[in-house]
């Protein structure tokens, strides 16, 4: 295999987005601008390096090893910030170089430009696209014969080259060896005082090198992000794919216009999804299952026919068969096993509950350790914040609590136990045991006249 060397240039401040964040750490769909790029060169390439300037430390945070970095400390154009890659270049092979702020690139667009420049023999191979509107791109400039001559920059263009619609992605792949000897060649002479990486294409075609180009098919695929507007823009686009794919590969969707799925999820087939339903981060979802409407479920993974409604998860694991919500919040570490029914106005918090146990209605339950065919009442508490420091509950199988009780942790109500209903429990209930721990009620005939005024009690 050739070397293939991608170099992104990722140097830029990216003023425009008016952010305290590096523009390409602004993510769409769940993922970073720049991971966008990286995923795209996956299978392209040996090597990445990234030409990092503006908040320089914080794209290194998030990229860690996976990448090899170059510094630019000084943002003197596209042609500096590749020369800043060169000292980590062999020189041989093919070198790719594009912005880290191109998310919708393609690696089926990358690769068909890596094969439009291998079978063309080409020192240099650029991709170009036709745009509806030209402005501010640099504009594709060919012979009568058609014949690539030059690239352009709006700011040093004439008015009939302002006009020209083929524009330069910013995407290119050079021969390593014709690319370091044009770019000591390289000088700052333009209107905007800087090194032009386009500049490049020029100087090999003087030197009689062949230049090719391959034009996207979808101009939108090279949206570069240089602001919000642009940022939503993308954001939409790759959506529309997303949802696209997981149409073809059998998941119903209501309406995928309002349905926001990350790049890093997978939905099975016979899935139906509802309106307003937000998957996000890394989700993972069964077949036959019904999630939303209004739904929102973060880095969890789902088994099949699972049923969510209404609700909000986040770092969950559902098994088979589950019905959660409607109204329910699954905190981290909560794990549902098999046929678990969470219903309203529940919250869970690291906890795990045991195969075909029911928490129907308006419950917390937090740290607990709950066996299978448990059932908990409406409005049952675990108590698991003394105000410092959070206990653990234990609930053993088949165990029944009672409607509105308090279970005060670290407490175990054993396997089969039974606490009755109001109970507030302290101590430990053994196995089988009923365990009341509520003030006895006590009757006072003909007593309520006394504190109902114009009182009917005599009916009674
Ligand atoms: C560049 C191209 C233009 C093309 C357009 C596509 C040049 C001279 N022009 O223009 O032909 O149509 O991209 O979007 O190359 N960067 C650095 N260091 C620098 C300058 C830029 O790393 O010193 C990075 C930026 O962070 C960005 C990318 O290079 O990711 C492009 O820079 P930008 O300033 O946006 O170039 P344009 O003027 O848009
Ligand atoms: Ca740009």
């Amino acid at each position: 295999m050739t070397d293939v060397t991608a170099v992104i240039l990722a140097a830029g401040e990216g003023k425009r987005m008016k952010s305290n964040r590096p523009k390409v750490l602004h993510e769409i769909c769940g993922r970073p601008l720049l991971g966008h790029v990286l995923a795209a060169l996956e299978n392209l390439c040996t090597d990445k390096i990234v030409v990092i300037g503006h908040g320089a430390a914080e794209v290194k945070a998030a990229f860690g090893r996976s990448v090899r970095y170059a510094l630019q400390e000084e943002q003197l154009g596209t042609g500096h910030a590749v020369m800043q890659a060169v000292p980590q270049l062999s020189g041989r092979g093919e070198v790719i170089v594009l912005c880290g702020d191109t998310p919708l690139l393609s690696s089926e667009t990358l690769a068909g430009l890596l094969k439009e420049h291998r079978q063309t023999a080409a020192a240099a191979t650029v991709l170009t696209a036709c745009v509806p509107n030209p402005f501010g791109y640099g504009k594709i400039i060919r012979s009568v014969s058609g014949a690539l001559e030059k690239i352009v920059e709006e700011k040093d263009a004439s008015d009939q080259e302002k006009t020209v619609a083929e524009i330069n992605t910013g995407t290119y792949i050079f021969a390593a060896e014709a690319l370091l000897n044009v770019l000591k060649r390289l000088n700052n002479k333009n209107a905007q005082g800087e090194y032009y990486l386009t500049d490049c294409i020029a100087l090999l075609i003087d030197e009689g090198l062949r230049v090719s180009s391959f034009c996207l098919e979808d101009y939108r695929h090279a949206l570069g992000i240089n602001d919000r507007s642009q940022l939503a823009e993308a954001a939409s686009l790759l959506r529309q794919q997303i949802n696209q794919r997981l149409l073809v590969s059998g998941v119903t969707m209501v309406d995928p216009a309002t349905t926001y799925v990350d790049i890093d999820v997978r939905v099975g087939p016979d899935t139906t999804l509802y309106p307003n339903t937000i998957l996000r981060g890394l989700v993972e979802v069964g077949t036959g299952c019904i999630i939303g409407p209004n739904t929102e479920i973060a880095d969890s993974t789902i088994g099949d026919y699972v049923t969510v409604r209404h609700s909000v998860l986040s770092g969950c694991l559902l098994a088979d068969n589950v019905t959660v919500g409607p109204f329910a919040q699954l905190r981290p570490e909560t794990v549902l096993r098999q046929g678990v029914k969470v219903g309203n106005f529940v919250e869970i918090k690291k906890s795990d509950i045991g195969n075909n146990s029911k928490i129907p209605h308006l419950s917390y339950v937090g740290d607990a350790q709950v066996g299978s065919l448990a059932n908990l009442g409406a409005g049952t508490i675990v108590v698991n914040y003394d105000g410092q420091k959070k206990h653990c509950t234990v609930i053993g199988d088949q165990a029944f609590v009672g409607c509105n009780s308090n279970l005060v942790a670290p407490v175990t109500i054993g396997k089969g136990a039974f606490v009755a209903a109001g109970s507030t429990i302290t101590k430990d209930v053994p196995p089988g045991a009923l365990s009341l721990a509520r003030a006895k009620q006590v009757n006072k005939a003909g007593m309520a006249a006394r504190f109902i005024e114009n009182g009917k009690s005599d009916d009674f």
